[in-house]
């Protein structure tokens, strides 16, 4: 074969810059085990196991069945979804959005988030991202040419990050910052102080500041998490993403929304119309019944979820770990035991006692030196995890 042909063969060279996707690479080494006879427990994603509410199956079926559901559907989703995702956030958090310009429905906050950096930075801009953090923050930004800048996440900080530490050029040539509270991997949440000075930092360095909320209603103990738009003034400068994935047990259907200011809005659905075609119209009429039934299933969830994390917790510390249950997400980040790295403590996990858990660093370098478990395993498998993780020998 020749270069010529050879070259036109290999992907595009930014994808070069792109480490492989983490789950899909732990995915393969659990395939690996699975195909070896290993009973595999997977508490390595945040996919909650259980299911999504009846009632929203129901509009779904209905929905499907109905022709005007199967046709192209609005690039820019429904009127009545739009409606609804105004009417949720003003219930919720006292936010008024208006939903012909300032909310988008996505396929997923992920479609979101990736896509943001192509409609709202150019080649050569900073994008500013927390260390550890979703990955698609720095992914999206290198698809889009940009750089992006880590703001370390530490303890010691609270997981939050230590915005007086960013250099002012730095600062000044970001166009666009990540935050995202409650908080994957670290379980962190972020109070109306922390969320008020990073508001006021955008605004003072002209930079667009972006909110990923997925899980802002998986929350315990009566601890209600804060939008961002529950802050004077962020609407001007700012967006926020949501999902209803985390919410109503909804990962497979690919539906959330990106709001706030409008001309990034109008941006990013720019942006959408070259690049997708809508979300399936009986997902969206199902949304709609989902964000109106109230709230009742997700606070059943958590409950759920409430248990399971007091179950890891109380585990991990009678096995020397001192960690409480977070206030939010379905997260558990611990620190890795003493002489081993996040990818070797996982890795020995999986070979020992066959429970797959996230390696820290994964979401990057800062995350090195703790793992990530997801309490959305069944309650028998997740109690016969902790069984395996007490005869764990380190
Ligand atoms: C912080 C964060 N943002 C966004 C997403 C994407 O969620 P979805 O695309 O299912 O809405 C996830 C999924 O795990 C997440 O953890």
């Amino acid at each position: 074969m020749s270069k010529a042909v050879n070259a036109k063969a290999s992907g595009a060279k930014r994808l070069g810059q792109i480490p492989p996707y983490l789950f899909a690479e732990i995915d393969r080494k659990v395939q690996e085990k699975k195909r070896a006879g290993v009973d595999v427990i997977s508490l390595g994603i945040g996919d909650p196991d259980l299911p999504t509410p009846k009632r929203i199956v129901s509009v779904l079926q209905e929905a499907a069945a109905d022709p005007e559901n199967h046709r192209y559907p609005s690039y820019f989703g429904l009127a009545e979804l739009r409606g609804a995702i105004a009417n949720w956030y003003s219930d919720r958090f006292g936010a008024t959005l208006d939903p012909q310009t300032e909310i988008l429905p996505t396929l997923g906050s992920k479609d979101g988030i990736s896509h943001v950096p192509l409609a709202l930075v150019d080649p050569g801009d900073l994008v500013l991202a927390p260390d550890p953090g979703y990955t698609v923050y720095v992914t999206g930004a290198l698809m889009a040419g940009a750089e992006a800048y880590a703001m370390p996440l530490t303890h010691e900080n609270e997981w939050l990050p230590d915005l007086s530490a960013i250099p002012d050029d730095v600062a000044d040539r970001a166009r666009l910052m990540w935050l995202n509270y409650p908080n994957n991997p670290t379980a962190a949440v972020a109070d109306r102080e922390f969320l008020t000075r990073a508001v006021e930092f955008c605004r003072d360095h002209g930079i667009i500041l972006c909110h990923d909320a997925p899980y802002s209603e998986i929350a315990f103990g009566g601890y209600r998490p804060l939008s961002l738009f529950e802050v004077p003034g962020a609407k001007d400068i700012g967006l926020e993403f949501h999902s209803l994935s985390k919410t109503f047990n909804m990962t497979g259907w690919r539906i959330g929304w990106v709001c706030g200011r409008a001309d990034l809005i109008a941006h990013i659905g720019q942006l959408k119309t070259n690049v997708d075609s809508g979300i399936f119209q009986a997902v969206q009429w199902a949304a709609i019944e989902a964000l109106n039934g109230g709230e009742e299933e997700t606070r059943a969830a958590c409950e759920v979820f409430a248990r399971r994390h007091q179950l890891v917790a109380d585990t991990l510390n009678s096995l020397g770990w001192n960690i409480k249950p977070p206030r939010a997400t379905f997260y558990v980040w611990a620190p890795v035991p003493h002489g081993y790295d996040s990818i070797g403590f996982a890795g020995h996990v999986l070979d020992q006692v066959g429970v797959n858990i996230t390696p820290g660093v994964g979401f990057g370098p800062h995350g090195e030196g703790y793992f990530r478990l997801s309490v959305t395993a069944p309650d028998e498998r997740l109690a016969e995890a902790m069984r395996r993780m007490e005869n764990l020998r380190l």
